[in-house]
């Protein structure tokens, strides 16, 4: 008989019972997902109530007697955090164990180190679930796309935050309320901070664009913004000019032969996008990445963000990779390291300065509501060299009027220095809000 793939899962929350559910399905799946066992599963209270049967022998708060387990192939590391959880993948792999995990957090921290360690011990860091939640992204990446030459990849990869703005949008809710749904639901962070203040789509577009592009990128350059600051004002003013906000992810390379390292463009910000864009209709947890490739021309990813299945759907696929190519070795006496999946960089990238970085800009400005104010702020902008799309004054009041600028493609540094002087025009009371358009 066929070796099972034996596994020990660390962790047993959202993503760990969304993997123990798939791998004991009463469904007509897959007879492989059968050769798939659970051997142990680390949680941090063993005396905890679950929503979900589980044989309570499976259970342990040890988690080393799990990495160390003879009979345990692969470690799914489903727990979360930064420090025990990198310790935790290290130690597995140091112990001749695949390791599956859905953390972001470590692999966007940590990837470069973590993949020496499995190479030198030839086994798998597997991470399909750490970006996108149910959307193949990485492997694809790593495999089905690697014909081409990756030139760009835009999207919006944080399901929170996307199911917040959508509720913000359609439903006018307020962002509290609206997070705390999403925390109910299992799709926040254990500290959503992460996810509105946009660390969680940068490491998402960190792990991102070192397959994409093979070259270890410094996570902490990456110019990262949240949903944090807005307010319901932004949204509204946004879809009377025929957008909608959304938090993007762009990550694209710069041409410049000079250079023995590549130049990349990588943010996270809170951006205005057309409404016949198609990231503009992805709604709800749901994440859409568009990837463009040369010969390839563009596509686009789409699907649930996050969330118990879709989450755990990626994990198993990792795992059932994992099982496939152990499979190809038993049966056919082929080698066991496929280098594509086990992935490793080729070549320097480095990120260009936040200034350097040239993008559209929305501004919400709260002036007095006196003759020639809109004139001055134009005056700004245009001795600053920022060229203004379009300038629309809302919400009057006897003495108050709120004016949203759009500009043109701009750097940063040019709107920094417009700021400024906004800042100590009279009339200028607030800049209330600043975001990026596509
Ligand atoms: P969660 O619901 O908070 O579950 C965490 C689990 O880890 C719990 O079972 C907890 O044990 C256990 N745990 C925590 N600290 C531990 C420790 N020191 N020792 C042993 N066990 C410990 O988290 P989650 O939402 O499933 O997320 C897990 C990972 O998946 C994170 O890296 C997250 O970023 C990633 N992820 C989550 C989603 C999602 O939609 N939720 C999507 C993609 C990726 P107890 O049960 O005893 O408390
Ligand atoms: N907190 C993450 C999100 C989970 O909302 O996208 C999926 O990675």
């Amino acid at each position: 008989m066929m070796h099972k793939c034996k596994i020990g899962i660390i962790g047993f929350g959202t993503v760990g019972k969304g993997v123990f559910k798939i791998l004991n399905t009463k469904k007509d799946n897959h007879p492989i997902l059968k050769e798939i066992e659970i051997i142990k599963i680390a949680v941090k209270d063993i005396n905890k109530k679950r929503d979900i049967q589980v044989n309570k022998d499976l259970l342990t708060d040890d988690i080393d007697s799990v990495i160390k387990d003879p009979r345990i192939d692969v470690i799914v590391e489903v727990m979360g955090g930064i420090d025990i959880a990198k310790d935790i993948i290290i130690k597995s792999l140091n112990a001749g164990k695949s390791v599956v995990t859905a953390n972001k957090a470590v692999m966007a921290r940590f990837g470069y180190e973590i993949y020496k360690i499995a190479w030198k011990n030839n086994v798998y860091i597997l991470f399909e679930a750490a970006v996108c939640g149910g959307i193949p992204v990485i492997e694809p990446l790593k495999k089905s796309l690697k014909s081409n030459q990756i030139t760009k990849m835009i999207g919006i990869i944080n399901g929170t935050t996307n199911f917040i703005l959508s509720k913000m949008s359609s439903e006018n809710s307020s962002y509290e309320g609206s997070l705390q749904i999403a925390q109910d639901l299992g799709y926040a962070e254990s500290d959503p901070s992460a996810d509105v203040e946009g660390h969680d789509a940068a490491d998402k577009i960190s792990i991102l664009t070192e397959i994409a592009f093979g070259g270890k990128i410094k996570r902490n350059e990456i110019e990262t913004e949240g949903i944090n600051f807005i307010n319901l004002k932004d949204i509204d003013y946004a879809s009377k000019l025929g957008f909608e906000i959304k938090l993007i992810a762009l990550s694209e390379r710069i041409n410049n032969d000079s250079s023995d390292s590549l130049p990349l463009n990588t943010w996270v910000g809170p951006t205005l996008i057309p409404k016949g864009h198609p990231l503009a209709s992805v709604e709800d947890v749901n994440n859409a990445i568009l990837i463009k490739g040369d010969p390839l021309g563009e596509i686009m990813l789409y699907g649930p963000g996050a969330g118990s299945g879709p989450t755990a759907s990626s994990v198993v696929s990792d795992i059932l990779n994992l099982k496939s190519i152990s499979f190809t070795n038993n049966k056919k006496g082929l080698s066991t390291f496929d280098p594509l999946l086990a992935f490793d960089f080729w070549r320097k990238c480095h990120l260009i300065e936040s200034a350097q970085i040239r993008k559209k800009f929305y501004f919400r400005l709260i002036c007095q509501d006196t003759p020639g104010v809109i004139g001055k702020i134009g005056h700004i902008f245009g001795t600053n060299s920022v060229s203004i799309e379009s300038i629309v004054q809302f919400d009057a009041t006897d003495n108050e009027a709120e004016i949203v600028v759009i500009t043109h493609e701009v750097t940063k540094g040019n709107i920094e220095k417009s700021k400024t002087e906004l800042n100590s025009l009279t009339e200028v009371k607030l800049i209330a809000s600043q975001l990026n358009c596509i």
